[in-house]
């Protein structure tokens, strides 16, 4: 009585851990502990678990403890090695083992009770049924997801003609195999149970083949819903009401993750899924020069004066200031300009980078206040009276043609409007396209110039010539 009173307390207080530890990742200043806090929940729920009565034992502990340290050490040097600009990467191999573990406890159970006799309720087939489903298609797709974040599968590489009807065919088939071997229940045939987890395992990597490049935010924020939604499935075969909980709070999570991004796109959910947006970096879009128009550039010394002797200047961080690590050389920058009196500000895309909050939490690393951050709708409002406006490694986040362009495959998508701006300055590398594969208009407009190189070195040289002046 009293064991189980002390198993119970451990998992109410990892509960309440993860619950508080999710309120403190709101905000930048307090997401590190927010981040810790979770984790001292999470030891807690497994030195719990370790304790109840089905799991303890010699035998046992053996195996888990064996797993608990090479898993430990495997995840320990991956956090440790992994790049900032490489974290979605690392975001879809957590989601998509997530989902490979919830399958496999299915599969032992639903084995157990085909080949072992051991009781089968309608729910618990139900349950571990559809838990082989979702964490099938968790599995693959993030591996997908993954694949395609790494640039280790281009743009529409395995795309089959009529590649989205042979995908509603191949679900609507699984979903009636599921109930098939639920109306067998208990005398069904593992054949047809192993079937049904291969046809889930292609239906994952099949359903993210299809979705472009500008909507893998949404396709990785929906598996990561789907992998909680699998823990919290695998909670109620073992009846284990922190992984329930867990489980949960990673599907609520992910889904209001997948809404909002959805929002950010301007997209339904279903016209992500089915809709083949952006075509992923092999994808030339229409957009850009006519062949004929020439780009302007400007030299630092320029740029440096320009904003000097601006009155409001918003930098508008991308993909390309993680990839140069140019964050504290910007701040540098915008220090310089404050100093002068300069107004600076900065614009913040939804999806700009590669994860959700990414330039949020660049800038933060940076020190930049978060005051001085705009979300879209008050950049958008901001940008006609700007001065000039400072384009660091982002692209498809500023596309004009998203808003003039109907044959654009990002047309719709909400973008920064930098070209209302008085002036706009695009620090990259050369004119290559962004994640979307999509030349850029914006880079030909009267008002831009470009200023090529890596941004940390162009911040720099901007910065030794501003405190020159
Ligand atoms: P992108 O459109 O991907 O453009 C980034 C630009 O940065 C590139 O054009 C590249 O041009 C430049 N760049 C790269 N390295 C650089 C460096 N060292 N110095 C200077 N520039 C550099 O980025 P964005 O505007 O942030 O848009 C994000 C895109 O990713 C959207 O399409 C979004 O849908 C997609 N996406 C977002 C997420 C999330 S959740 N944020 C997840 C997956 C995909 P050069 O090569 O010419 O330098």
């Amino acid at each position: 009585m009293v064991y189980n009173f002390i198993i119970n307390l451990g998992y109410l207080l990892g509960a309440i851990a993860f619950v508080w530890g999710l309120r403190l990742l709101s905000s930048p200043d307090t997401a590190k502990k927010g981040n810790t806090l979770a984790g001292i929940g999470m030891t807690l729920a497994i030195l719990s678990a370790l304790f109840t009565k089905e799991i303890s034992g010699p035998n046992n502990y053996g195996w888990i403890v064996g797993g608990g340290i090479i898993g430990a050490i495997a995840g320990y040097f991956a956090a440790k090695k992994v790049k900032m600009t490489d974290m979605p990467q690392m975001v879809s191999v957590f989601n998509g083992l997530g989902g490979a573990c919830a399958v496999l406890l299915a599969v032992v159970e639903l084995f157990l009770i085909y080949n072992k006799g051991h009781a089968a309720s309608n729910s618990i087939l139900v349950i571990l049924l559809s838990t082989i489903l979702i964490g099938g298609i968790t599995f693959t797709g993030s591996m997908l997801a993954y694949a395609k974040l790494q640039g280790l599968i281009k743009g529409n590489q395995f795309l089959l003609p009529k590649h989205n009807m042979i995908n509603n065919i191949m679900l609507i088939a699984l979903v009636a195999l599921g109930v098939y071997l639920f109306t067998l229940g208990a005398g069904a045939s593992q054949n047809l149970a192993i079937i049904f987890l291969i046809g889930s395992l292609i239906f994952g990597a099949s359903f993210v083949i299809p979705i472009g490049g500008a909507d893998m935010p949404v396709v990785i924020s929906l598996l990561n819903s789907f992998s909680g939604i699998s823990a919290a499935v695998a909670g109620l075969i073992y009846h284990n009401n922190i992984m329930l909980v867990g489980g949960i709070l990673v599907g609520a999570s992910g889904t209001i993750l997948t809404v909002l991004m959805c929002n950010a796109m301007n997209r339904s959910l279903l016209n992500v899924l089915i809709g083949g947006f952006g075509g992923g970096a092999s994808t030339a879009g229409k957009g850009g020069g006519s062949g004929d128009e020439v780009v302007k550039e400007v030299s630092i010394n320029d740029a440096a004066i320009q904003l000097f002797y601006s009155d409001s200047v918003m930098i508008i961080p991308g993909y390309g200031l993680a990839v140069a690590q140019a964050q504290k050389v910007c701040k540098e920058v915008d220090d310089l300009l404050s100093a002068n009196g300069v107004q600076v500000t900065y614009g913040i895309h939804p999806v700009a980078g590669r994860m959700p909050g990414h330039m949020n939490v660049l800038l933060a690393e940076a020190d930049v206040p978060y005051d001085k951050l705009l979300d879209l709708d008050a950049a958008n409002a901001a940008l006609p009276s700007t001065d000039v406006v400072v384009i660091v490694g982002a692209n498809d986040v500023v596309n004009p043609a998203a808003i003039d362009d109907p044959s654009s495959p990002i047309y719709g998508m909400p973008v920064l409007e930098v070209w209302k701006a008085k002036n706009t300055i695009v620090l990259k590398r050369s004119m290559s396209p962004g994640y979307a594969g999509i030349q850029n208009p914006l880079f030909f407009k009267n008002n831009n110039h470009m200023l090529f190189g890596d941004a940390k070195d162009t911040l720099t040289k901007l910065a030794t010539e501003l405190k020159e002046m």
